[in-house]
């Protein structure tokens, strides 16, 4: 099973797979904004711009990654480019992602809403296994800049999952970031989500306690 950028053809195949696997990019699950992203992503391959990797079995695809690269500067160069689209998200999101627009990118990292996890605290009461909780209350998801990724989802179909191929797609996707320059890649992991901490624990991320989520940031 070989992964691979995103090319134009994918897109409407993809856009049911990101349906099927309950994604969410810019907190919205509109088919709509899935394709804006997946043509923006096949358009510009040089950061502010979105990373995303694919992979299929038996001509099908199979799972994908979507990262972007640029924070807020990012963001604003996609709504202009995507007027409509960016509108939708603006009103789904309400005022938050309005101010988030608004901030100065160079801002300083936001810090920690709590104090640091301790070594072999269990992040959830579901898992039946200990995590290595980091110390890493520096890194912040609205850290500024083109060397920072953030991963906005990553979806295997349910036929194929628990047989590596999210671990794949990151290591795939990892090589295009070096590729462009980027230099560290960040995500947020919903506390629930067992199979989505395994995958991002055993393919090397330090992992962050913030209460109602988990911060994962891994450098390249
Ligand atoms: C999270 C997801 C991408 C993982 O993809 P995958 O191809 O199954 O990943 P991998 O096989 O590389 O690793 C998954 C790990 O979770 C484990 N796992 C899989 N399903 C699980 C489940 N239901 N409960 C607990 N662990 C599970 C696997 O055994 C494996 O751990 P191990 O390597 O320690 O054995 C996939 O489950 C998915 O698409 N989920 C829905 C979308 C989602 O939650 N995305 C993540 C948003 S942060």
């Amino acid at each position: 099973m070989d992964c691979r950028n995103l090319t134009a053809n994918d897109i409407p195949q993809l856009v049911q797979l990101m349906v099927r696997a309950g994604a969410s990019v810019a907190r919205s699950t509109s088919p709509e904004v899935f394709q804006a992203v997946c043509r923006d992503a096949c358009a510009r391959r040089k950061p502010p711009c979105f990373s995303i990797v694919v992979t299929e079995e038996e001509e099908k695809l199979a799972g994908y990654v979507v990262a972007h690269i640029g924070g807020p500067a990012f963001w604003r160069a996609f709504a202009c480019r995507h007027p409509m689209i960016a509108g939708k998200i603006l009103l789904k999101r309400g005022n938050g992602l309005l101010h988030r627009l608004r901030q100065n990118p160079r801002m300083k990292p936001v810090p920690p809403s709590s104090p640091s996890a301790s070594p072999d605290a269990s992040p959830n009461s579901q898992c039946q296994f200990t995590f290595v909780l980091a110390d890493d209350g520096s890194r912040s998801w609205q850290d500024p800049g083109l060397r920072i990724a953030r991963i906005q989802h990553i979806g295997v179909h349910p036929d194929y999952r628990g047989r590596g191929v999210g671990t794949r797609l990151y290591q795939r996707l990892f090589t295009t970031l070096i590729e462009i320059g980027v230099t560290r890649v960040d995500a947020n992991i919903d506390r629930d989500n067992v199979a989505s901490l395994r995958m991002h624990h055993r393919t090397g991320w330090r992992i962050v306690d913030k209460q109602g989520y988990f911060f994962a940031t891994i450098d390249l």
